[in-house]
């Protein structure tokens, strides 16, 4: 198939490419590099071995976007591009609800006009709001804590409308659980914009020597170590589901389907830092400091609905995670280079 890739560039996005490219898919990237560099390009060629076609478009704009697809001749469309840092949707929501919303109206606009009916969406377990129990479970309500994870919601309410609406569309809405790692070759990865939000590529940067320690929020949580846990997944288990979600929407009759992507096992955040100490042979230093808010205890997800229908399961481990993260930051402290 001829895919569109939006936020190709970014870290699931470029992972996923490859991972396209490998199954025999042909890829055209679309981002506006707001949150990513050029320079991963040149690595996903070397990589690839093939060129990348990629478009610098702002997908808010809707004849920018019409225009893209009139020359395209897309099959399908994997839309990754979004904002996604919780706390700076808190400072700025309307650029959220503008970005978020608008990019995906203008994209699905544009694949009506084209007639291409199958989507792959990025969602997220924060649809499953704070009052959920793990392990999470797809037809569980959904709902939001901050203005990021209401356009998740949004969005896939608005893509489950236009479900009815045209029963022709196929629509997969993958709800990740918290991408790390790595590619294996360690010349792609995380290369978060600003100082990062997620513990990650924090631990990583700690590591590295780029930040003196690392804080734990909460360690007074109902878990057995009192530190909050989370599902983990291996960024290239990630971009194997959506091959395998793109391979689905070809066989089934549901214009809508949900499903999770997670490994179903909790780890702790003093559990992963552990971890990353042995795999990066670093020092981890850490302080307690008060729980974040709008943090919950444990959010895990229950995969088996994935396994069944899409026969995709995650197998990395997280010692596979943080090996491939050390990988990555170690050869590239500063993340990819400007140009
Ligand atoms: N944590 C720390 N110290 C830090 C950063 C994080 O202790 O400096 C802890 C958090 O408190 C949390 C855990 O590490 O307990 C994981 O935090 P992340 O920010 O990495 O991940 P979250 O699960 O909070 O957030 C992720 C995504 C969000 C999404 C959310 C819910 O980043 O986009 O899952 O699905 F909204």
């Amino acid at each position: 198939m001829r895919i569109l890739v939006t936020g190709g560039s970014g870290y699931i996005g470029s992972h996923t490419t490859l991972q396209l490219i490998a199954a025999g898919h042909e890829v055209v990237i679309a981002d506006n590099f707001s949150r990513s560099k050029p320079s991963v390009l040149g690595r996903l060629e070397s990589l690839s071995g093939v060129p990348i076609k990629h478009h610098v478009i702002d997908l808010t704009d809707q004849d920018e976007t019409d225009r893209l697809f009139a020359q395209g001749a897309f099959d399908a469309v994997i839309h990754f591009a979004g904002l996604k840092a919780v706390g700076e949707s808190v400072a700025m929501p309307l650029e959220y609800y503008a970005n978020n919303l608008g990019s995906t109206l203008s994209v699905l606009a544009a694949m009506r006009a084209h007639g291409v009916k199958k989507l792959v969406f990025s969602s997220s377990a924060t649809v499953y709001g704070e009052d959920a129990p793990a392990p999470m479970r797809e037809p569980f309500p959904t709902s939001a804590t901050n203005p990021y994870g209401w356009t998740k919601v949004m969005q896939e309410q608005m893509l489950r409308d236009l479900g009815v609406a045209d029963p022709e569309m196929r629509i997969a809405l993958l709800r990740y659980f918290n991408p790390v790692g790595a590619h294996q070759s360690g010349t792609i990865g995380e290369d978060p914009h600003g100082v990062p939000n997620n513990l990650m590529p924090l631990v990583a940067q700690v590591a590295v020597g780029r930040r003196a320690g690392l804080q734990v929020f909460g360690t007074d949580y109902p878990t057995p170590d009192g530190t909050a846990r989370r599902d983990y997944l291996h960024v290239e288990d990630l971009a194997a589901g959506h091959v395998a979600a793109l391979k689905k929407l070809g066989e089934t009759q549901e214009p809508v389907s949900t499903w999770n992507l997670g490994t179903g096992r909790p780890t702790s955040v003093r559990e992963m830092v552990s971890a990353f100490a042995k795999a990066s042979g670093r020092e981890i230093p850490t302080v307690d400091a008060p729980r974040r808010p709008g943090d919950i205890a444990d959010s895990y997800a229950d995969p088996a609905k994935a396994q069944a229908e899409l026969g995709w399961v995650a197998t990395r481990t997280i010692d596979d995670m943080c090996a491939d993260t050390w990988r990555w930051q170690s050869q590239n402290p500063d993340g990819f280079p400007e140009a």
